[in-house]
């Protein structure tokens, strides 16, 4: 499984890309403006972005019409040869989608809760899927099941191009572990849980007993 950062923090981007593990960046409007970025700025950070990753950027689109997103979506192809046009699952979505990979313009179909979105958003000639995991846990569903049959569905068949699932809205490193476990490409974390990845408390105890011995080799 190939590891994404959730973000559009240029720091967290370029912390992870140093750790030797990003594969790739996904972003939405909600995390541009949690960078406190404006309007104007938007297309200039989706550059910086691109110029840091080594491996595919998305960028989403705020358009609802599928004219809209196809403009939209080829501004934002424009901006690098590493972008991914991200578009929500919905009518309008899969036309824009359809149109856009046609164009050679990759899409990551987002905000996909079910497995008919996934097979609609494949054949309409998505890229990526991006199937949400905590969302579902949000409402007291779960959102693990959910993705293991969006995987399941979508490895049944050949849709003519390749498709990788990128696991999203995960929390937690238990939603890593389990996104690995039933073989989704990708898994899009937020930076806070990829560090929380890196981490185990038996990993810490056994640095802490390391220390303590080391301390009396060096007084010996
Ligand atoms: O990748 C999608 C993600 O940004 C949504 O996450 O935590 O808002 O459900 P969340």
């Amino acid at each position: 499984m190939k590891f994404f950062l959730d973000t559009a923090d240029l720091n967290e981007i370029e912390e992870a890309a140093s750790w030797g593990v990003l594969a790739g960046v996904t972003t939405n409007p909600t995390l541009y403006a949690r960078t406190g970025g404006k309007l104007d700025d938007f297309h200039n950070h989706i550059k910086r972005i691109c110029e840091i990753v080594d491996g595919p950027v998305s960028a989403e689109s705020v358009a609802m019409t599928r004219d809209e997103l196809i403009r939209d979506g080829r501004e934002l192809a424009a901006l690098a040869d590493n972008v991914v046009v991200k578009i929500p699952t919905m009518v309008e979505g899969l036309a824009a989608t359809k149109a856009l990979s046609d164009e050679g313009i990759p899409v990551n179909m987002t905000l996909c809760f079910s497995v008919p979105q996934a097979i609609l958003a494949a054949r309409a000639g998505a890229r990526y899927i991006s199937p949400f995991v905590g969302r579902f846990d949000d409402i007291a569903e779960d959102g693990i099941a959910q993705l293991a049959d969006v995987v399941a569905a979508v490895n049944n068949y050949d849709f003519g191009h390749d498709v990788e699932i990128i696991a999203a809205s995960v929390r937690s490193a238990n939603h890593v572990t389990q996104a690995a476990l039933m073989g989704a490409d990708i898994a899009t974390v937020p930076f806070a849980a990829l560090k929380k990845c890196v981490q185990h408390p038996l990993t810490d105890r056994g640095l802490d007993a390391f220390m303590k011995d080391w301390e009396k080799v060096q007084q010996a």
